[in-house]
């Protein structure tokens, strides 16, 4: 479900006219509706409701301090995996107690900084890294709290780039191992064990592969529950979402005859398994929350004809939004003004100097002329987190939706901002 629909004909955000947020701001720019990143954080919290479950956003997929703030505001807790991602929750207000700290490669900087922070729970993924936790925890004369990660060997039928929770993957610890490494924890002075995390991987569109990861490792939580007194179970996050027909996925009535994941189908299915361990369980959704709730508006510039395509040429790139050129990633792509039906068959490419800069292939879609505005949908989650400056083009604006109103959450970088800590020697 999203607030993205045509009104009177032009697309619009809530009760924002794309269009006008266009024109006012310049392209390329990114749009986030407050509405639907809210619905689909209580639609997430009331499903799980019969568990204790606390939902903590993966800052990861979008970082935007007016995002993180609002989620803080209504009870989120975040799932970090830096240092920089932390400071960015303690800007938006976020409360560190309801933290996860991921990730395989913690620094001692970072360790320390999670610890002062009063993270929630490490979730360590090797021994390695719980021994230097340890090491850190106790030159700061504080308990860590931590959680392992266990690698469950689980296939999440999902793009190979974002399959996270296979032996061979680089996450987690591998079942072989887990027992030992817990063993190790518990001997370990200045470490506090709290839980267990899993994480299978991201867009999943069916929750056959979280029932079985949860069903695999429900005994070993069942087990760690007895021998160290664990308080939490994170099933990690991975939930996915509608990028194909995506605008019509923002009405009740196309949920009605659509298989795709709901939460409360992700709910029934797993809260039977999970509600027996009386533990608190911890969600870490990230595109579920944000995906559909963003666009990436890009003015055509330019129209070319080769002799086996025609191009649409746009003033957003893959250093913009890369998902398309990384991941084989699908995204719509809609006119502002609403389309008489007349389409044509185009590549959407952008102004980055490599073949991999598009939007999309060989795609029909509703003819639109130079000048005008088109939408890439569903970019509210890992576009411009994973944006750069790549061919020395400046971020684009980030602007957040309310109703009729519209904030700037983030200004278009200058030219200034481009060469900031570049220094010229002899
Ligand atoms: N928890 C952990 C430990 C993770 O590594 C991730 C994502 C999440 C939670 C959130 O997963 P989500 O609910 O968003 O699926 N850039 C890629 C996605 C990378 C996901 C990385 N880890 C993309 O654009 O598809």
């Amino acid at each position: 479900m999203h607030s993205f629909g045509y009104q009177n004909g032009s697309l619009h955000c809530e009760a924002t006219d794309l269009q006008a947020l266009a024109s006012e701001h310049g392209t390329p720019l990114f749009v986030y509706s407050k509405k639907t990143i809210l619905d689909n954080y209580q639609r997430l919290a009331s499903a799980m409701s019969e568990l204790d479950c606390q939902i903590c956003f993966a800052t990861k997929a979008n970082s935007n301090i007016a995002v993180l703030n609002q989620l803080a505001k209504a009870g989120a807790g975040f799932d970090v995996v830096s240092s920089g991602e932390i400071f960015r929750v303690e800007k938006a207000g976020g409360d560190p107690g309801k933290c996860t700290f991921a990730g395989v490669a913690k620094t001692r900087a970072e360790i320390e900084h999670g610890l002062k922070a009063g993270i929630y729970s490490f979730n360590a993924e090797s021994e390695a890294e719980l021994v230097l936790i340890d090491k850190v925890a106790g030159e700061m004369g504080v308990k860590a709290p931590v959680a392992l990660r266990l690698n469950p060997n689980v296939d999440a039928k999902t793009h190979a780039k974002i399959t996270t929770g296979k032996s061979g993957n680089k996450f987690g610890i591998d079942f072989d191992f887990i027992r030992d490494a817990y063993a190790r924890a518990s001997k370990l002075p200045n470490l506090n064990i709290r839980g267990l995390q899993m994480h299978i991987g991201s867009q999943l569109t069916t929750a056959a592969p979280f029932i079985e990861a949860v069903e695999k490792v429900v005994p070993l939580v069942e087990e760690l529950k007895a021998a160290y007194g664990i308080e939490f179970f994170s099933i990690g996050g991975g939930i996915g979402i509608v990028y194909e027909d995506s605008l019509a996925s923002g009405d009740p009535a196309w949920w009605e005859t659509s298989d795709a994941l709901t939460p409360e189908e992700y709910a029934a299915k797993l809260v039977p398994s999970l509600k027996p361990l009386a533990l608190k369980i911890i969600l870490e959704p990230g595109r579920y929350m944000v995906g559909n709730a963003g666009v990436l508006l890009t003015e055509v510039i330019y129209e070319k004809q080769g002799t086996t395509k025609l191009f649409k040429i746009v003033d957003a790139g893959m250093n913009d939004l890369i998902r398309p050129t990384l991941y084989e990633g699908h995204h719509d792509i809609v006119p502002l003004q609403e389309s008489d039906g007349e389409t044509e068959v185009v590549d959407v490419v952008g102004p980055v100097c490599e073949s991999g800069d598009y939007f999309a292939t060989n795609r029909e879609l509703a003819k639109v002329e130079e000048g005008d505005v088109i939408a890439v949908l569903s970019a509210g989650a890992y576009g411009f987190v994973m944006a750069s400056n790549y061919n020395s083009r400046p971020y684009p604006a980030e602007i957040l939706v309310d109703g009729e109103t519209a904030h700037v959450i983030r200004q278009r970088q200058s030219m200034d901002d481009l060469i900031a800590g570049e220094t010229i020697v002899e």
